[in-house]
């Protein structure tokens, strides 16, 4: 066995370096706290909890394991009182997207903790090192959900790599197993962050349909688009293709608010709340309606999403078939 640990692993306090990445709505306390157990980085995801539920939920993820997890928010809206929380309940790793990190970094640092943040070039990188960024994610277009850059991973993370070192970089979008891992070391990253590939585990928030929507799907069965505005417009994203979106295609792609059924209801959320088409919410554990016409986030690295496992299993199968790649390339 190899031993897959990087600086940036003990910098946090992980045994691989594997982040299960923040999916607002998707992930929850069961799934990060399952994957910190098996020695990655959980995330949750809180941009949109309401402050208590944002504390629940670290609690939570702590009473389930002592092992470090971390906390996203994105910056499309001020998230100064989620920050307070996140800091006042002792989470020290933050990980922010889409917006400035600038004023929220010193903050976190003055507790003792750590800033990621997530970029789409080398140029932001930069930018975002000299604010005092202490990690970087350099996402590929190839990933799911929203998406910051144009720039594909296996070209945007040596870029980012040489531009920043020796500030760590994580690797995202498209990684969905150890292969992939592999690759993103020797990329030159220090961990992947992987979304897709997590919302298959059993633990994970998404709704059993779109789990198998996930499962049917090709690595060309995504597309790049900005459809999904409901909630956060102008934002762009990568989903799978579905009939909404075909719909919408045949009818000439429309701009907003001339779409076809644009303000229908599609599904519901548990608590009975309308879901309308175009929505940015994805399918999740408790809602019901046509869930084939959501908004199906998903990365090209979806064709290789084929079994719905315990987080635990993923993590190892992960580093398992990484270490064995780097073994038979001769890595000493
Ligand atoms: C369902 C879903 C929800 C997401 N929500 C967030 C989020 O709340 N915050 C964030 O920083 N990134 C979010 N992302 C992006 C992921 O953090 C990550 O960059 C991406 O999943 C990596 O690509 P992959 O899906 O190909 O592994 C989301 C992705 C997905 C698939």
């Amino acid at each position: 066995m190899q031993n897959l640990a990087t600086p940036l692993c003990r910098r946090l306090g992980i045994a691989h370096p594997i982040v299960q990445a923040p999916m607002g709505g998707s992930v929850g306390p069961a799934l990060a706290a399952a994957v910190a157990q098996a020695g990655g980085l959980g995330m949750l995801a809180l941009s949109w909890s309401d402050l208590a539920s944002a504390r629940d939920q670290i609690r939570e993820t702590r009473r389930r394991t002592s092992r470090p997890f971390g906390v996203n928010l994105v910056l499309d809206s001020p998230q100064d009182d989620r920050l307070a929380i996140v800091l006042d309940e002792g989470v020290r790793i933050v990980s922010l997207f889409w917006g400035d990190p600038g004023p929220y970094i010193a903050r976190v640092h003055e507790r003792g903790g750590i800033v990621l943040h997530t970029v789409g070039s080398a140029d932001e990188a930069r930018r975002s090192v000299s604010l005092g960024v202490d990690a970087i994610v350099a996402q590929g277009w190839e990933a799911g959900g929203h998406v910051w850059g144009e720039v594909a991973t296996f070209a945007l993370v040596p870029a980012v790599a040489d531009a920043v070192a020796p500030v760590p970089v994580i690797a995202a979008g498209g990684i969905a197993d150890g292969r992939g891992l592999a690759a993103v070391l020797a990329l030159g990253a220090q961990a992947a962050w992987i979304g897709t590939r997590f919302l298959c585990a059993e633990e994970s928030e998404a709704h059993p349909r779109y789990r198998e929507l996930i499962l049917a799907a090709a690595e060309s069965s995504t597309v790049h688009t900005k459809l999904f505005d409901v909630g956060w417009p102008d934002a762009a994203h990568r989903v799978i293709r579905n009939a909404t979106h075909d719909a919408w295609e045949a009818a000439g792609r429309p701009a907003s608010g001339a779409r076809p059924g644009e303000g229908e209801t599609v599904a519901r959320a548990a608590d009975g709340e309308a879901i309308p088409r175009y929505s940015a919410d994805a399918p999740k554990a408790g809602m019901t309606g046509d869930l084939d016409a959501m908004c199906l986030y998903a990365g090209q690295g979806v064709g290789l999403v084929r079994d719905i496992r315990p987080a635990a299993a993923i993590v190892a199968a992960i580093v398992a078939e990484a270490e064995s790649v780097l073994r038979r390339l001769g890595a000493p």
